[in-house]
């Protein structure tokens, strides 16, 4: 097998709360590089399924050949709030296990050619499906500095949003963006101080906005849960605050519905061994509801 660009996070913790068996379906929402999937499929064994869905045509790329000799392994493209009738093609309409490992993964934060990280210089793109919708660039090139400063407010939770917004507009009248660090830069001029990066709120914001991000995690919140099996489990790592607050809002009414019943009271994270190997775990956190 070629190295793997990203190590799956919290996997021991996944597969014990997950707790996949023999012979079930299992369904990967971000199948990504396929470390967790490597281990849900261990634990399916043969007998089970386990079906991935990935966006990203260079995750999937990888993902195939890494798993080429698995039958019971099925990659679909696309993205995951369309779950339902990905599985639906392939003649799936409940499954046991869910997982959701959400956000970018390290190969496409550490491809420079991919535009989304501010420290490596690329092309301002960060869509996780490269030949889909609006790039960064056409975000930041196009939009009035009210919805711009918004954007960078509501999704990077900074709070410099306007300052950056009206030097991000001054400054495109002069020049476009066309990459990372020509906006990061611009950023920094505009915003000093702090303990990060000044750009790191408004790339994680523009990262949110290109790719949909809280629209597809508020879909699956949705549409996943009545897949479910009885005593099904479904569990998402989710990577910042934004992104938590739905999952445990989501989780708690669906307790209060009486069908599922929340198995963390409080997330999982990842223990300081793991954290000092792969830093990207640091800010993990996994829930995990069970359908009664
Ligand atoms: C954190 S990585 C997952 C890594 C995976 N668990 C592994 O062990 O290799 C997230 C993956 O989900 C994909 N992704 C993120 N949002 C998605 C969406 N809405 N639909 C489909 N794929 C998505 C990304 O392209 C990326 O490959």
């Amino acid at each position: 097998m070629q190295k793997t660009p990203h190590l799956p996070v919290i996997a021991k913790e996944v597969l014990e709360s997950l707790a996949p068996k023999q012979g079930q379906i299992v369904l990967d929402l971000t199948a990504g590089f396929g470390g967790h999937a490597h281990l849900l499929h261990q634990a399916i064994g043969n007998t089970g399924h386990y079906y991935g869905i990935d966006r990203d045509p260079e995750a999937r790329t990888f993902f195939l050949n890494r798993f080429k000799d698995c039958s019971n392994i099925t990659h679909l493209a696309g993205t995951f709030d369309t779950a339902p009738t990905l599985l639906a093609r392939v003649g799936v309409t409940k499954v046991d296990v869910v997982l959701a490992d959400i956000g970018i993964s390290s190969y496409q934060v550490d491809n420079a050619n991919r535009g989304f990280s501010f420290a490596k210089e690329g092309p301002l793109d960060m869509r996780m499906s490269p030949d889909t919708g609006l790039s960064a660039a056409d975000l930041v090139n196009s939009m009035e500095t009210e919805p711009l400063a918004n954007l960078i407010y509501n999704y990077g939770e900074e709070r410099r949003s306007r300052q950056i917004a009206d030097a991000i507009c001054k400054r495109r009248r002069k020049k476009k963006f066309t990459t990372t660090t020509d906006l990061a830069e611009c950023i920094a001029n505009a915003s000093r101080g702090g303990k990060i990066h000044p750009a790191t709120r408004t790339f994680q914001a523009l990262r949110i906005a290109v790719n949909g991000e809280l629209d597809q995690l508020a879909t699956i919140l949705q549409n996943i849960p009545p897949l479910l099996n009885s005593q099904g489990r479904f569990g998402i790592i989710s990577f910042h605050s934004l992104e938590d607050r739905l999952v445990k809002n989501a989780f708690k009414q669906l307790q209060k519905s009486g069908d599922f019943n929340i198995l963390t009271k409080k997330p999982i994270v990842a223990g300081v061994e793991e954290i000092k190997t792969n830093k990207r775990s640091r800010s993990a956190k996994l829930r995990v509801i069970e359908k009664v």
